[in-house]
C-alpha cells in the first residue's frame, strides 16, 4: 500500500466537523485530505509510512502558528493593493536552512525587509504590505528526483524539511522527523520576529535601529540616509501638526509566506475554524503554488482551492492562457478581493513577449488578482565554472519591464517577490558595488538558488523606488 493510500484510510483524513455545511466558500467535495486522490508531484519517497504517519499524526496535534485573525487582516490588505492603494514586497530566502535559525541571521533578514520597505514606502507613498519567505519555507521542488556524482546516484536534496544537502545515502535519505524539526525552527523564527516586531524594532520613529554597517558602497549608504531623514521629517511635521504620535502606521506588521509543497505537512496544519466556517492553512499566512506543482489537474491545486488564506500563484513560460485562466476560475470561482496574487517569473528576455497573454487572460475572467513580479526564477543562469548565479542588472531589468508592460496594457504591477539575504553573500553578479564572476566563490552559502545579499536588495529597492518616482512626476506633468 502507498504512503498516501495509507493516509487516505487514516484517522487523519479528516472528517468534516460537527455543523458544518457546504457554503459558497468551501465546496463541498472537498477535505483537507481530498489531493490524495488526485496526482501529487515533488512529494519525497519516504522508506519507513509508519514512522511518516506518526509524524504527520503529531504534526496534525502541534498548535497552529499562525491565526485566522491575522490571515484576513492581510486578504485585506492584498485587496487594497489590487486596487493599487497598497504594494507587495514579499522575499526572503530561496530556502531556509535549519543551521541558519539563529538569531543574528533573521534579525538581519528583518532588518533589510524593513529597510527596503521604508525605501518603497518613501518612492511608491503607498503602504507596503511586508510578507516573509520564511518561518516555513523548508521544502524544495526539483528538476530531478535524483542526482548523480562520479558516477553515484542518490536521491535530490528537497529541503531541510525533507533530507540534508551533503551528498550521502544517510543525508538524502527522506526522514519524516524532519517534518517535526521544520515545524518547530518555524514556530521559534516567527516567535522571534514577533517579538522584534512588538518591541519597536519596526517603528520608523527608530531606523538607527537598522543599522547600515553593511552598506559599503557610500552613494547607496547617502541615498539610504536622505530617504531615512525625509521620512522622520515628514513623521515630526504629521506628529507636531496633530499632536499625537504616529503609531498604526509606524509600527508596521509582518506575514509569512512558503511554497505550499509537502502536501501531508501542509494538510497536518490545516484547520477548520468555527468562527468563520473556513478550512484554514494556519502555519503561514500566504502560501503560494510553484511553478512546478500548478497543474490543474494535479494535487496542489485541489489542496489550495480548498483553504481560506490568500494564496499566490507562481506563472512561469510553460504556462499558457488556457491553463492560466482556469487556475484564476478553480482557485477563487467567488472573485473574492485579495484571494489570489499572480506572481509571473519570466525572466528578462521573455517577459515582452509572454506577459501581455497572460494579463489579457487575466482580464477576460474579471476576477480580481494582484499581479507581482518575481525577477530571480527566470533569470538563474550558470557560469562557465558550473556556479548557479543571477545579474543585478537582469534583474532590475525584468521589474522594469514589468512596470511597464502593465502600465501599457491598462493593468497594475502590485508588488515584487525577492529571494535576499541579510547576509554579505556573493552568489549574485552586478549591484554598486560590482560583484563579478569570479567573486562568486567567495561566500555562496545558498544550497539552493542565488539570492541577492543586502546591498544588492537595498540598491534595487532604490532603483525601483526611483522608477516611480519619475513615473509620478512625468505624469502629472502630462
Ligand atoms: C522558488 O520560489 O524558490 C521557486 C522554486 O520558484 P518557481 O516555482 O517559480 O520556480
Ligand atoms: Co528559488
Amino acid at each position: 500500500m502507498s504512503d498516501l493510500t495509507r493516509l487516505a484510510n487514516s484517522p487523519l483524513a479528516s472528517v468534516q466537523p460537527a455543523g458544518w455545511q457546504p457554503n459558497s466558500w468551501q465546496p463541498s467535495s472537498w477535505q483537507p485530505s481530498s489531493w490524495q486522490s488526485f496526482p501529487a508531484t515533488q512529494q519525497p519517497k519516504y522508506s519507513d509510512a509508519a514512522q511518516l504517519l506518526r509524524v504527520v499524526g503529531s504534526l496534525s496535534r502541534l498548535p497552529p502558528l499562525v491565526v485566522s485573525w491575522e490571515i484576513e487582516a492581510l486578504r485585506a490588505k492584498l485587496a487594497k493593493a489590487q486596487r493599487g492603494e497598497q504594494f507587495l514586497l514579499q522575499g526572503g530566502d530561496c530556502a531556509e536552512s535549519f543551521e541558519d535559525c539563529e538569531s543574528d541571521k533573521i534579525a538581519q533578514r528583518l532588518k533589510i525587509l524593513l529597510q527596503m520597505s521604508l525605501v518603497l514606502l518613501q518612492g511608491l507613498k503607498k503602504p507596503i504590505i511586508r510578507v516573509g519567505r520564511f518561518a516555513g519555507q523548508y521544502a524544495k521542488p526539483r528538476s530531478s528526483d535524483t542526482e548523480t556524482r562520479d558516477g553515484i546516484t542518490l536521491p535530490c536534496y528537497r529541503g531541510d524539511n525533507v533530507n540534508r544537502p551533503e551528498f550521502n545515502a544517510v543525508a538524502r535519505d527522506p526522514d519524516p522527523e524532519l517534518l517535526l524539526r521544520g515545524y518547530e525552527r518555524s514556530s521559534l523564527t516567527l516567535n522571534f520576529v514577533r517579538a522584534l516586531i512588538d518591541g519597536g524594532f519596526a517603528d520608523l520613529h527608530h531606523p538607527e535601529y537598522w543599522d547600515l554597517s553593511f552598506l559599503r558602497h557610500a552613494k547607496l549608504r547617502e541615498s539610504y540616509q536622505k530617504i531615512v531623514d525625509s521620512i522622520a521629517e515628514s513623521l515630526e511635521f504629521f506628529e507636531s501638526m496633530s499632536g499625537e504620535r504616529v503609531h498604526a502606521a509606524t509600527r508596521g506588521d509582518f506575514y509569512t509566506s512558503h511554497e505550499g509543497l509537502h502536501l501531508l505537512s501542509e494538510q497536518a496544519q490545516t484547520r477548520y475554524i468555527e468562527r468563520q466556517q473556513r478550512w484554514y492553512n494556519l502555519s503561514t499566512h500566504m502560501p503560494w503554488i510553484g511553478m512546478r506543482t500548478a497543474n490543474i489537474d494535479g494535487a496542489h491545486i485541489e489542496y489550495f482551492r480548498g483553504i481560506a488564506n490568500p494564496i499566490g500563484v507562481k506563472i512561469g513560460a510553460a504556462m499558457g492562457a488556457d491553463w492560466l485562466r482556469s487556475l484564476v476560475t478553480v482557485l477563487n470561482p467567488n472573485e473574492e478581493p485579495g484571494r489570489l496574487t499572480l506572481i509571473h517569473r519570466f525572466g528578462v528576455t521573455e517577459i515582452e513577449q509572454r506577459l501581455p497573454a497572460m494579463l489579457k487572460a487575466v482580464n477576460d475572467t474579471g476576477a480580481p488578482v494582484l499581479w507581482v513580479c518575481d525577477p530571480m526564477h527566470g533569470n538563474t543562469e550558470t557560469t562557465n565554472s558550473g556556479i548557479k548565479t543571477r545579474r543585478f542588472d537582469n534583474i532590475l531589468g525584468e521589474v522594469e519591464a514589468a512596470f511597464q508592460i502593465h502600465e501599457a496594457h491598462g493593468s497594475r504591477l502590485g508588488g515584487v517577490h525577492i529571494e535576499l539575504t541579510g547576509e554579505d553573500v556573493t552568489e549574485c553578479i552586478g549591484g554598486a558595488r560590482g560583484l563579478a564572476e569570479v567573486d562568486l566563490s567567495r561566500a555562496y552559502k545558498s544550497a539552493v538558488d542565488p539570492r541577492l545579499n543586502a546591498e544588492q536588495a537595498l540598491e534595487l529597492a532604490m532603483l525601483i523606488a526611483r522608477r516611480a518616482g519619475t513615473t509620478r512626476r512625468s505624469s502629472s506633468v502630462d
